[in-house]
């Protein structure tokens, strides 16, 4: 289609510390930042010092941090945390598109815990695999979330008069922001402030996925007990740009990078031991967590494989004004940017 040059695509990512949302728009062919912005929820450690319930306050911060921005669109893609959904990859042998509609319907009972009608699902299919003895099979991913917690985000959209356009786990958002153009299998360690996403994209889609209960809370909270510090001064020596992780003098032993990064190390492995040809070439850390200082050589040290940072703002052109601030912000607007990203994507295959 036609793209207008006025045209706008919002993402927004509600994350746990703060909501992250991404204009963008399209000029000559190539997306750009038109506009973004992000709303602090809580202060470090999650204090909630108001009276509001979370979903009252995350309610009253989207909508503040709309009219700070005045989006040119009244359209929004959003994320709900991982932790929320469950992603699947299942094998089915290859059939029509109606069997495999019934197939997986059969299938997903054995995934799911909870009663299909409180489920919201929707699958697709991502690729042909062949097993030992050669015989075709067809790789369906399989995304469920209960219909209670999409509502709950589908409110947020409701409430501010928006429409909206996508809800996805934020698994698919970060996929699609970080490695939708990555021609070998790579992992992505995406760590937030509560929780750590790792994903293992193939071919653009997220083939493996786990979500730890293990962020960069829980690492002040390490660094705070280690220095028999404050939490506050824990948070700005965090975020102050000192290497705890590698330094030889005063290494401190973080145990929520060490169950991240033990992750990372058997999901690559196991990976690997069923597609010995597809091996792992890269892990690309995200998040605000991802910027801890001494992370990239740590985790490469642990895991063996190259690790950068993510950088969502690669392919997307950004005003000269901005370029200082995002270089900041970077890896924890991964979700937001895949999001917007979508919406460019739907608009050109219209
Ligand atoms: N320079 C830095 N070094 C280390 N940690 C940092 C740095 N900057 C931010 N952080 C940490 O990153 C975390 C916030 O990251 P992010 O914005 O990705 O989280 P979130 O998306 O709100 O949370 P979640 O994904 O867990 O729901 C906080 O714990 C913050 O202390
Ligand atoms: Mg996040």
């Amino acid at each position: 289609m036609k793209m207008f040059a006025k045209e706008r695509f919002l993402g927004v990512d509600f994350g746990t510390e703060s909501i992250k949302a991404v204009e963008l728009g399209v000029r000559g062919g190539k997306p750009f930042v038109s506009n973004y912005g992000e709303a602090l929820l809580f202060s470090g450690q999650g204090k909630n010092t108001a009276t509001r319930s979370l979903r009252e306050e995350i309610a009253i911060r989207f909508r503040s941090l709309l009219d700070r921005m005045h989006p040119d669109t009244n359209e929004v893609c959003i994320s709900m945390p991982s932790f929320l959904g469950l992603i699947s990859l299942i094998d089915f042998p290859e059939m029509t598109e109606a069997e495999l509609e019934e197939a997986v319907q059969f299938e997903a009972r054995k995934y799911i815990p909870s009663p299909l009608e409180d489920v919201a699902l929707s699958w697709e299919a991502v690729g042909d695999t062949h097993d030992s003895e050669k015989a075709k099979k067809t790789e369906v991913l399989l995304v469920a979330a209960l219909n209670k917690d999409v509502h709950q985000y589908e409110s947020y959209v409701n409430v501010v008069g928006y429409d909206m356009k996508l809800l996805e786990l934020e698994t698919f958002s970060i996929a699609r922001s970080l490695a939708g153009n990555e021609p070998d299998p790579v992992l992505v360690v995406d760590i937030g402030a509560r929780a750590a996403n790792l994903i293992l994209v193939e071919n653009g889609f997220p083939k493996k996925s786990r979500s730890i209960d293990s962020g960069g809370r829980d690492i002040t909270r390490t660094l705070a007990e280690s220095l028999n510090i404050s939490i506050d001064r824990a948070d700005e020596m965090k975020k102050s740009g000192k290497d705890f992780l590698n330094a030889k003098d005063i290494a401190i032993i973080f145990p929520p990078v060490e169950t991240i990064v033990s992750e990372a190390k058997r999901m690559i492995v196991s990976w690997e031991e069923k597609r010995p040809s597809r091996t792992v070439k890269k892990l690309i850390l995200s998040g605000g967590t991802g910027r801890l200082a001494g992370l990239v050589e740590y985790t490469s040290k642990k895991v063996g494989v190259p690790v950068v940072i993510g950088n969502p703002f690669e392919g997307v052109s950004v005003p000269s004004e901005l370029d200082a601030q995002i270089d900041q912000l970077g890896a924890s607007f991964s979700a937001a940017i895949g999001l917007a990203l979508y919406g460019i994507r739907s608009a050109e295959k219209k």
